[in-house]
Formats: C-alpha cells, structure tokens, sequence
C-alpha cells in the first residue's frame, strides 16, 4: 500500500493488472493468468479477489473470469450485459452487468465503462457467442485519484473526452500492435488523454506483439509529450 492512499498496481503480464487498495481489498483487471505465458507462476493465485473488472470476453483478458469469480466470489465482477449473462450461466454470482457510459460504485471507488475499438467475442468450446461490444474502465478512487485501463483498443479521438470528463492521471494502454494500437499510436493516445504516467501492456506475451515501451518512449519524444512511460515487468508493482 502507498503512503497516499493511492492503489498499488501489479502488473500479472499481458492486459492483467491487480490493483490492491488501501484498505487490502483488491480488484482484479481482465483475468488471465493460468495459461498466461507472463505471469509469475506466485501470482496465478490469489488471496482475494474483492472485485473483477472484465473489459472484453477475449479468452487473453478472460479465460479465468469464471474459475476466479467461482473460488474467490467477488462482490462485484463487472462486465458488460452481454458478458455479465454468459458468466451468470456459468454459476457466477454477484454479476453487475452495465454498459459504455454508464458508472458504477465498486468497492468504494466510481467505475466507468468506456468504448474500446476492438471486437469482442465469447469462444465456448468451437463456439463464438455474441459478446456485446469490447470497453476500457476508467477507476475514480474515493481520493480523486482517476486511472484508465484500454482494455484492448486501437487510437480513437474521443479519448479526448475521457481526459476531458475524468482527468486520469494514469492510463494501462496497449503497445503490442496486431490486435491493438502500436507504440506510435499508443503515443498520440497519451496526448489525447493528457496523461502524467503511462504503463504500457498487452507487449511482448507472444512474438506477434512487437511493440515495445523504448518505442512508446521515442514516439512521445517526437511529438513532444511530456509523459513518463512506467515500464513494469510482470510481477512488478507500481
Ligand atoms: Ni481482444
Ligand atoms: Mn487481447
């Protein structure tokens, strides 16, 4: 825990990031662990899972959301609608399905669904289920302090509305390029979001995602962004 009452946030490698909150409670972004290439094997488990923030059914952001949300029963596990039935049908309880645009009160703090360019299906088995639209969250905690994780997005303009609606400070975003932005764009999303620190994800998993933080870091160099790129390690903590 931070002096400041901020959350400590652990990168679990990929697009999973645990965020553990003053008060020890801990929500838990897109998880993805077990046969996540870059987490620590330490931390594929859990002490408690107070809340689960899903930002698309992705099996890379999702593959786990059942089996966690089983064992640890959060008191919220946030998703969209669509994403929020699947889970329901799963046996998962305490489902607070919403939509982009809509906030909610989690564990204190004020979550906002946002849209992510993306797409966003439900693999069962060899089936692809309808799984609404993919979405970010930006996270108002009860100081003020406001982060934003993109979930998986390519660089749309209206990020300039999230800055302007919720001044986050800092924001996960994407790099790896493929499915997502790459360091070029990730770059000019830092401008739009008018954020202090960056910690870039979903780089590096699998060689297919090429992007790298140094990139991130040269790209808003040449556009004159002062904004500090926060390289974590899987395992790291910030
Ligand atoms: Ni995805
Ligand atoms: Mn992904």
């Amino acid at each position: 825990m931070n002096q400041d009452g901020r959350p400590t946030f652990t990168y679990l490698g990929h697009a999973t990031v645990r965020c553990d909150l003053p008060d020890g409670r801990v929500i838990l972004i897109d998880p993805f662990v077990s046969d996540n290439p870059s987490c620590p094997e330490a931390l594929k488990t859990f002490e408690r899972i107070d809340a689960m923030l899903i930002t698309h059914p992705h099996p890379d952001h999702f593959a786990d959301a059942v089996g966690l949300a089983r064992k640890h029963r959060p008191e919220k596990v946030v998703a969209t609608f669509e994403v929020c039935a699947y889970l329901e049908s799963k046996g998962v309880e305490n489902c607070s399905g919403m939509n982009v645009g809509g906030s909610q009160e989690v564990l204190g703090a004020r979550v906002t669904q946002v849209p992510a360019i993306h797409t966003s299906g439900i693999l069962d088995g060899d089936r692809m289920i309808y799984g609404g639209v993919p979405t970010g969250y930006v996270v108002r905690m009860p100081d003020g302090y406001t982060f934003y994780h993109a979930g998986d997005t390519a660089l749309f303009s209206d990020m300039q509305l999230i800055a302007e609606l919720h001044r986050p400070a800092l924001a996960f975003l994407p790099i790896g390029d493929h499915f997502t932005m790459d360091p070029k764009q990730a770059a000019r999303a830092c401008r739009f979001l008018e954020i202090q620190q960056v910690v870039p994800i979903h780089w590096g998993t699998w060689p297919i995602l090429t992007g790298r933080p140094q990139q991130l870091e040269e790209e808003l160099a040449s556009l004159g962004v002062s904004c500090r790129v926060v390289t974590l390690e899987p395992g790291q903590s910030y």
